[in-house]
């Protein structure tokens, strides 16, 4: 038995750190990991709030790495022994989303994350389920194969969890949605954990100006340091705009999750630009955008799910930038915990003082 941490109920506010988990046995498609490293990222406060839907009680955690510790019979090109970064959203590869180039839209294991326990509690055999089908803030968990993406040896356990959620969410968001050219203009709303990843893809990909924009002026020096050119609150986002770009920006990023968010991320957007929605708001919201200016200015609102990555392909590119130096992981790590200090972590992410908090088991 293995220690996890469990959430039983939406609304609880602290998690249950239990030491009675055990991750079901790897059937013929399955792989046993080891987990060592897992980052504390806003959607698991969505599930503990009620913004995300999970089947509970669960083990939360979806953003980890580990080594592999065991593999079902018909699994191959992975072995005990590997590292690997767990993959939310494992893709089929042959349903008509996977087919045509979207494998982040592949709803295969989807519908099983909910459907299936993952986890047992205790002799009894009480099903525990997994947050997105993985849990990561488990010692030890079973995933589909097509759940794991295997990593070189020498890359840090606590960069490859970062790089099985926040990471690909927020440089995905540049590379792929938006596909940014160099010397585009980039407004960027939220300046949290993601933010910073679409503010750093964006200084990567070359963009002229990065506004970045958030109420709490302690995340500016940060934004500043990940490539931001600019900082506004909402409070002088109006002359901001006005000084840097009158006509509005080319690709704004929504990166809070809020539907006013979105709304300030659309008057940010210019003429023939485009609002990404990056963060996840609760479906209840609702967002009021002026019709006339779509047709009339062209512009395109999009979400962005998981950064549009295919993580088999897109991993090692984000590792290569990292190897570059081109990709700093180290200074979005702002907090290195025990497991016994989860619940601290996810007050301390409440609060909005923290990056990215990382768990080491
Ligand atoms: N406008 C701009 N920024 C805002 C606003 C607003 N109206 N409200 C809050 N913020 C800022 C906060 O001050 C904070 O810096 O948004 C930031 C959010 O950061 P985090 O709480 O660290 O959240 P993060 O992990 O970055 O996730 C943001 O992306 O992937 C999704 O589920 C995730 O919806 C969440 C979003
Ligand atoms: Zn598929
Ligand atoms: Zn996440």
């Amino acid at each position: 038995m293995a220690r996890a941490a469990v959430l039983h109920a939406v609304g609880d506010k602290t998690l249950d750190l239990r030491d009675d988990i055990t991750p079901i046995d790897p059937g013929p498609d399955d792989v046993r990991v080891r987990i060592r490293a897992t980052g504390v990222c806003h959607s698991d406060l969505s599930v503990m709030t009620g913004v995300l839907p999970a089947t509970l009680p669960a083990v939360l955690g979806h953003e980890g790495a580990g080594e592999v510790v065991a593999v079902g019979d018909r699994v191959t090109g992975i072995r005990p022994g590997d590292h690997v970064v767990i993959n939310w959203t494992p893709n089929c590869g042959v349903c008509g989303y996977c087919d045509s180039g979207r494998p982040y839209l592949c709803t295969v294991f989807v519908g099983r994350a909910f459907r299936d326990a993952k986890f047992r509690q205790g002799d009894a055999d009480p099903g525990v389920y997994a947050m997105a089908g993985c849990g990561t803030f488990a010692e030890e968990i079973t995933v589909p194969r097509l759940g794991v993406i295997k990593i070189a040896d020498d890359v840090p356990f606590e960069y490859a969890a970062l790089l099985g959620c926040g990471l690909p969410t927020g440089l995905g968001a540049v590379f792929n949605t938006a596909a940014l050219r160099p010397g585009a203009t980039v407004a960027v709303v939220g300046a949290g954990g993601v933010g910073l990843s679409v503010i750093q893809g964006a200084r990567i990909a070359g963009a002229s100006t990065i506004l970045a924009v958030d109420p709490n002026t302690a995340k500016h020096p940060t934004a500043l340091d990940f490539g931001a050119t600019h900082t506004a609150t909402l409070d002088d986002l109006a002359d901001v705009k006005a000084e840097l770009a009158p006509r509005g920006f080319d690709h704004v990023f929504e990166v809070v999750g809020r539907a006013a968010a979105i709304e300030t991320a659309y008057g940010l957007a210019g003429r023939g630009g485009e609002v990404i929605v990056v963060g996840v708001a609760p479906g209840s919201e609702k967002v009021t955008l002026n019709p006339f200016q779509l047709v009339f200015d062209g512009k395109t609102v999009k979400g962005s799910l998981y950064g549009e990555c295919d993580l088999v392909r897109d991993v090692p590119r984000f590792v290569n930038l990292w190897r570059a130096g081109r990709l700093d992981i180290e200074r979005l790590i702002t907090r290195r915990i025990r497991f016994e200090e989860l619940n601290d972590a996810i007050a301390t992410l409440e609060r909005g003082e923290a990056i990215r908090q990382v768990v080491l088991f």
